[in-house]
């Protein structure tokens, strides 16, 4: 049984078959009517069941499309609507009853511990839709839409510049999958945590840390960067803001990465905080296309854990 949580669980040639699937749905779709069912139905006879513990417009309506676009069906469960939500039922519990209901689960928790603990209990596959610690759906659609306009990933400069949040660790861990180089800028107190940088200069990624945006942008293929403050962050945060102030992606920012770099952004935005509007509305930002790649990549993703 093959589970999707982690980018640095899966195998580099696997991971390079999901993303070639990917590009392959993409294509194959820009054949067909946008809500046109593949002929071939691969995912008829399955159920995917979704949960989520926080919102979503992105994730939830990219599996969704993914499932129909391929002929399967979905459920969903909000947290409100759910024993498991309210606290009445076990994680144990929903899980067992989840493994008899379906064949596969994407799970969006606030706890990463909760989301292992549940796949420990679960008898089907289970996919990664964002915890507090990782997010490896965005990133493969992320490295997708980096290949779409820059070709190969390998040995190119992305520079993240902001928090140092769940996007991040799967982008330390993707750097080591698929063998680029990354620049971190962010204030010292808002660093992943240093474990997962151990983990990664153990596996001899090519990896920078820095309190400098300027340094981490310098002649970088790609910039990245994601909101201050994430879903369920509990600190205070005007004074998180005011540490990010100068991480803001802008285009002074941007002159410092190589001339056509792009800039990335997983979405939802404030515009006016992480990033300019003149730079997510500008001709290097590929936004969109992140966004739409996420059906193909979901697809992808989830035909390789049913496999
Ligand atoms: N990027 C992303 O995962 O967006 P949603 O929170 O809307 O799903
Ligand atoms: N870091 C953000 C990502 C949202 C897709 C969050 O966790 O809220």
């Amino acid at each position: 049984m093959r589970n999707f949580i982690n980018i640095s669980d899966v195998d580099k040639k696997e991971l390079r078959k999901i993303i070639d699937h990917a590009k392959l749905q993409k294509e194959k779709r820009s054949k067909l009517n946008k809500s046109a069912i593949d002929p071939h139905k691969p995912l008829a006879d399955k159920t995917l069941i979704m949960i989520f513990e926080k919102p979503s417009t992105r994730t939830r309506l990219s599996f969704e499309l993914a499932m129909k676009q391929l002929g399967g069906q979905l459920l969903v469960l909000s947290p409100k609507d759910s024993h498991y939500g309210s606290g009445e039922e076990s994680i144990h519990d929903t899980a067992k009853i989840l493994s008899q209901y379906g064949d596969i689960v994407m799970m969006r928790t606030h706890k990463h511990k909760h989301f292992l603990e549940f796949s420990n209990h679960l008898e089907i596959p289970i996919i990664n839709g964002l915890t507090n610690l990782s997010h490896p759906c965005q990133i493969m659609s992320d490295i997708m839409t980096f290949e779409e306009s820059k070709g190969s990933i390998t040995n190119k400069k992305i520079a993240w510049v902001g928090d140092g949040n769940n996007i991040v660790y799967s982008l330390i861990e993707a750097c080591v999958q698929f063998n680029f180089q990354l620049s971190i800028a962010c204030p010292e107190k808002l660093r992943p945590d240093k474990k997962i940088i151990k983990w990664a200069k153990s596996k001899k990624a090519k990896i920078l840390i820095t309190k400098d945006p300027f340094e981490a942008a310098y002649l970088a293929d790609c910039i990245m960067t994601d909101k201050w403050i994430s879903m369920g962050d509990k600190g205070n945060k005007k004074k998180k803001k005011k540490l990010l102030k100068k991480y803001q992606v802008n285009k002074k920012i941007m002159k410092k990465a190589k001339p056509n770099a792009i800039f990335m952004h997983c979405l939802p935005a404030n515009r006016g905080e992480e990033v300019t509007n003149e730079v997510i509305n500008g001709k290097q930002s590929v936004v969109w296309s992140e966004a739409l790649n996420r059906i193909h990549v979901q697809k992808s993703i989830i035909e390789w854990c049913l496999r």
